[in-house]
């Protein structure tokens, strides 16, 4: 129904805003994946936690009102992602929540594929 629906902006390293829509329990990956939003590389391990390519760098705000902190695992990946933030996350580990809507995130310039190493 609507009110599953979430509304995410991705905005580019150049300032290219990408509004979507994803539903409550999507992941960020899957919200890239399903709106077939052109950016290279990203989730290249499909959110298995091996990649650090869906890399996304979130308001202040936002970051502080996500409801999982990263794992181990995320930060030893966050780690590994070029441009790392303080407000860095792995859209693959973030799931949508209703209170999400209007969520913006940004994309570093720079995709790292830490299986490339
Ligand atoms: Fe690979 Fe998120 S898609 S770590």
């Amino acid at each position: 129904s609507l009110s599953q629906e979430v509304k995410v902006t991705f905005i580019r390293a150049n300032g290219e805003r990408i509004e979507t829509k994803g539903k409550v329990g999507d992941s960020l990956l899957d919200v890239v994946v399903n709106n077939e939003i052109d950016l290279d590389g990203f989730g290249a391990c499909e959110g298995t936690l091996t990649c650090s390519t869906c890399h996304l760098i979130f308001k202040p705000d936002d970051y502080n009102k996500l409801p999982e902190k990263p794992s181990d695992e995320e930060l030893d990946m966050l780690d590994l992602a070029y441009d790392l933030t303080d407000t860095s996350r792995l859209g693959c580990q973030i799931t949508l929540s209703k209170d999400m809507d209007g969520l913006e995130v940004h994309v570093p310039a720079t995709i790292n594929d830490a299986r490339a190493a």
